[in-house]
């Protein structure tokens, strides 16, 4: 060893056991990292965890060289559920190079071309929904109402499958099981090792269990329907045959699969959008700028049909959407390993599989965001500034191999949502709602209802 190579840094070791889980643990340690820096291990019951938050540290995490995902242990808990499929596969793990081969062709621009029907007859859904609400004057719960929409969404587009969430008075039973599944895997990592927790992990397989059944479900009416094609996700799980060695998935993988798109598919693009309209109820300079440009599209037609191009031209719109998960990364974290031994930043030694994980919001706040980082401020992504910036200081889709394939979906069914919405109402806080974040291991906006109105031309 040189002797440059000695001169190490200690990572300042922050242990909150006294303190305990909180149980919004992410805004926790949010807190933390505006104390303690832009690297530090948070003890919790004896068990550490290393977060770093800055532009420097996450863009050597970022090179796929030197560091690769890390199943860290809040998935290591979701695999209880999801076991291989995509998101929660290990990296070395056969089916998720096969499942990402075979999957991958159902995330290109033409496929994006292909779910838009459905994506716009779930947007008319919640338009119809809302409008409902407009007649009676009753104000509107945004989440519930998202999450409604977006997981009819995947449902439709992905499986053919039908939630019709809309037709329920409440959200699908398969919505609560998950939210308990996720908030079970949340709070695990922060247990008590001295308390009891038999009952909590008996509640958990039970919904475990249920969203097996409604995925066995979802197969099964394809099955049954005869339906062997294969654009969509569901047909290229069931019968697409790898590029290369021509097998397909096995029964096991596919029902890890579908339960894991029917999860990451839904979840936080519900989120996103939640916090976009919070964003825009709170800003009425974004939000008339919004408007304008939905108006531009479609003047004033009182049922526009959005095409796939005009999804594409809602720059703003799209642009307001960024801002929103730049704020508030709906999946807030994600870890990384190095591949060999090395030093983070030329200072902080890691070992092999050592677990590091980035905390998006916080990154998100680096001083790179400029001295107002809390500033709602969709022109950070204006084309030339998004250019003049890193790459590295953007990650709510994560990053290399294992960032987010669904990236595109996801911006494509949320920005034209979006653009429809305020394009037909305006948003009256009559709560005078105060952001408050809910956790479940993704984040949303808690309690946040708004009323509407509809727009007049002079709005
Ligand atoms: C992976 C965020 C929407 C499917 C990821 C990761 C992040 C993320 C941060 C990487 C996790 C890690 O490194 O451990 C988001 C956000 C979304 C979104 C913020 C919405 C705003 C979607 C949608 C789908 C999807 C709509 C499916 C239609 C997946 C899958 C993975 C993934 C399957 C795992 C990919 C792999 O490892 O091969 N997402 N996601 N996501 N996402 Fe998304």
């Amino acid at each position: 060893m040189t002797a440059t190579s000695l001169i190490t840094s200690a990572v300042p070791l922050v242990d909150i056991t006294a303190v305990g889980a909180s149980d919004t643990p992410l805004q926790q340690v949010m807190r933390l990292a505006r104390r303690h820096g832009p690297i530090f291990t948070r003890r919790l019951h004896g068990s550490d965890r290393l977060f770093v938050t800055s532009l420097e540290l996450v863009s050597e995490l970022a090179d796929e060289q030197r560091f690769t995902k890390s199943v860290g242990p809040a998935l290591e808990n979701v695999r209880e559920f999801t076991a291989d499929g995509l998101f929660t596969a290990y990296n070395d793990e056969a089916n998720w190079a096969k499942a990402h081969d075979i999957l991958m062709p159902a995330f290109a621009l033409g496929s994006m071309r292909a779910y838009h029907p459905a994506m716009l007859r779930v947007a008319r859904r919640l338009i119809e929904s809302w409008d409902g609400h407009l007649s009676s004057g009753t104000p509107v719960d945004v989440p519930e109402d998202m999450t409604r929409m977006t997981l009819d969404t995947i449902g439709l587009a992905g499986f053919g499958y039908d939630f019709e969430s809309f037709a329920r008075p409440e959200p699908h039973p398969f919505v609560g099981a998950m939210v308990r599944c996720l908030d079970w895997a949340m709070n695990k990592l922060g247990r008590d090792p001295d308390v009891d927790f038999t009952a909590e992990d008996a509640a958990f397989r039970g919904d475990a269990a249920f969203l097996a059944g409604v995925v066995d479900d979802v197969i099964a009416a394809r099955t049954a329907s005869g339906d062997t094609r294969t654009d969509d996700l569901l047909g290229l799980m069931l019968g697409a045959p790898h590029p290369s060695d021509g097998t397909t998935l096995d029964a096991a993988n596919i029902r890890n699969q579908v339960i894991t798109f029917l999860i990451a598919g839904h979840e936080t693009t519900s989120g996103a959008l939640s916090f976009a309209l919070y964003h825009l109820l709170k800003d009425p300079v974004s939000l008339r700028l919004a408007q304008r440009e939905t108006d531009e599209l479609w003047g004033d037609a009182e049922d526009p049909e959005p095409t796939f191009e005009d999804v594409g031209r809602l720059r703003w719109t799209r642009q307001v959407l960024l801002e929103a998960l730049r704020l508030w990364p709906t999946a807030a974290a994600f870890t990384r390993e190095a591949r060999e031994d090395t030093l983070l930043g030329g200072r902080y030694p890691l070992r092999a599989g050592e677990g590091v994980a980035v905390l998006t919001p916080m990154l998100h706040r680096d001083p790179v965001w400029g001295d107002n980082p809390e500033l709602f401020d969709p022109t950070r992504f204006d084309p030339a500034v998004e250019a003049a910036r890193s790459p590295h200081a953007y990650k709510p889709f994560g990053t290399g191999e294992r960032a987010c394939i669904g990236r595109q979906f996801a911006l494509h069914e949320a920005t034209m949502l979006l653009g429809m919405l305020i394009h037909r109402y305006r948003f009256v806080d009559s709560a005078g709602y105060r952001l408050r974040i809910k956790e479940t291991l993704t984040l949303k906006p808690d309690a946040f209802t708004l009323t509407l109105a509809r727009r007049t031309p002079a709005d």
